[in-house]
């Protein structure tokens, strides 16, 4: 198939300079992905692969596509997002290392749906997804380009239970890896990036003091833990809401408050939802808060809040802040959304900090090496990343933390594989 040449989108190409010293900074701190990159210049795995990927564009995003580059693929980028990205990134990206990348901060639905198109247009024969928005626009809108696609990989836990969904109903047309689902993915991007990340872009975006607020996380999954351990340490009184009974005990045992969110509504000063569902904040709830309440998203859509909901009990809005806007009430109350609902910690923060990247887009380069190798013994299904490149990035991260720990004794590996020990 023929390709047409492109060269991006981007907001200005002035900023790339800023861009390559961010770039370089967090390349600083991904030293996993550092030696998966050494090996695929020597190795060239993806040599020739044309690659779309969909993902936030942050200085981290640069250095996986910088990766894929080196490795030998054809890359472009474009935004998962339209408030994730980084201009002065994206700018580098183009300038400095020569990657196509269609990302502009706060470029609204129809430059978004463009830019997807656009990194479409590169006819890609393996996709990354960060919420499945390119692999769906694939399979609707672009079927064309399926005739010579080898696969896909997705980053995040929203674009999985898409996937997951489509490959039921027969939708899927190709294989998908779930990086999400590597350990080394959700344990400590979900939980520890997403943790520290979202209060971080609830704290620039407002400036509030957590200490002694009330803070109600909805969802209390692999980042809602992650949001609710770090309020915590911020000296905040926690509330938890949940729809699963084990994940609310798992709440009440970590100490803290768990309600439903009608009851919680009434009590918080800052309200977060990371639960991959939509309307946790709806119409009730508003009319419950506070004067004065906060809330914000750091799941994947910006469907968590109820934004048409609050726009009807409201008389009209402005920005009081740069991603604070102020919600006038019909009843006089005053009530704050951040980033227009978006995830909060991209918006207004600069999203997962790169050291936690590191093991998350290890899981990417790793996972489309193994795509182009193992395609064809794969099925139009989502898959897990192997377990053993799992481990291998575990213990890659440990050497390049400084830590080693115990290996199994002959004696021990004997004695766990052996169902007549133990007694
Ligand atoms: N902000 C980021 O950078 C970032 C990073 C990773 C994941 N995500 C996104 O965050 C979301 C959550 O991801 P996760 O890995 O924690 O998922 P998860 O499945 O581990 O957790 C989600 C939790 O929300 C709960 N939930 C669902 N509906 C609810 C409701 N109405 N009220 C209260 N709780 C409800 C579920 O029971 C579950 O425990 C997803 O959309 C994911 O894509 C965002």
């Amino acid at each position: 198939m023929e390709t047409v040449k492109l060269n991006g989108d981007v907001k200005d190409i002035a900023l790339a300079e800023k861009g390559k010293r961010r770039i370089e900074w967090a390349n600083q701190h991904m030293p996993v992905l550092q030696l998966i990159r050494k090996r695929f210049i020597k190795e060239q795995p993806l040599k020739g692969i044309r690659v779309s990927a969909c993902l936030h564009v942050t200085s981290e995003t640069a250095n996986l596509a910088i990766t894929l580059r080196d490795g030998g693929a054809d890359v472009v980028l474009c935004a998962s997002n339209p408030l994730s990205t980084q201009d002065e990134v994206a700018a580098s990206l183009i300038k400095d290392y020569n990657i196509p990348t269609f990302a502009i901060k706060g470029e609204d639905n129809a430059t978004y749906y463009a830019h997807l198109n656009a990194a479409l247009d590169h006819a890609p024969q393996l996709t990354m997804d960060d919420g499945a928005d390119l692999v769906t626009q694939l399979l609707t809108k672009r079927t064309d380009l399926l005739k010579n696609f080898i696969g896909g990989t997705e980053e995040t836990t929203t674009g999985v239970i898409r996937l997951r969904a489509m490959a039921k109903d027969g939708t899927l047309k190709f294989p998908v890896i779930a990086v999400n689902d590597a350990l080394t993915k959700h344990f400590f991007d979900n939980r520890y990036g997403t943790g520290q990340s979202t209060l971080d872009g609830v704290i620039r975006a407002t400036n509030l003091l957590l200490a002694g607020l009330r803070v109600v996380v909805a969802g209390y999954g692999w980042c809602g833990r992650g949001v609710a351990m770090r309020a915590k340490g911020h000296g905040a009184d926690v509330i938890v809401t949940e729809i699963n009974p084990t994940k609310a005990i798992e709440a009440v045992m970590d100490g803290f408050r768990v309600m439903p969110m009608n009851e919680a509504a009434k009590l918080g000063d800052i309200f977060i939802t990371v639960t991959g569902n939509k309307n946790v904040i709806a119409h009730d709830h508003f009319e419950k808060m506070k004067d004065g309440a906060v809330f914000s998203n750091s799941g994947h859509f910006n469907a968590e809040i109820d934004i048409p909901a609050l726009e009807k009990l409201s008389n009209g809005k402005k920005e009081v802040r740069p991603f604070v806007d102020e919600y006038n009430m019909k009843d006089g109350r005053k009530l704050y959304l951040l980033g227009d609902g978006r995830l909060i910690n991209l918006a207004a923060a600069e999203g997962h900090p790169a050291s936690v990247m590191d093991m998350s887009f290890a899981n990417q380069a790793l996972g489309a090496e193994y795509m182009v190798k193992h395609s064809k013994e794969l099925k139009n299904q989502v898959y897990a990343v192997p377990e053993h490149l799992d481990q291998q990035i575990a213990k890659l991260k440990l050497d390049s933390m400084g830590f080693t720990i115990d290996k199994l004794t002959p004696e021990q590996e004997h004695y766990l594989a052996s169902w007549q020990e133990g007694t």
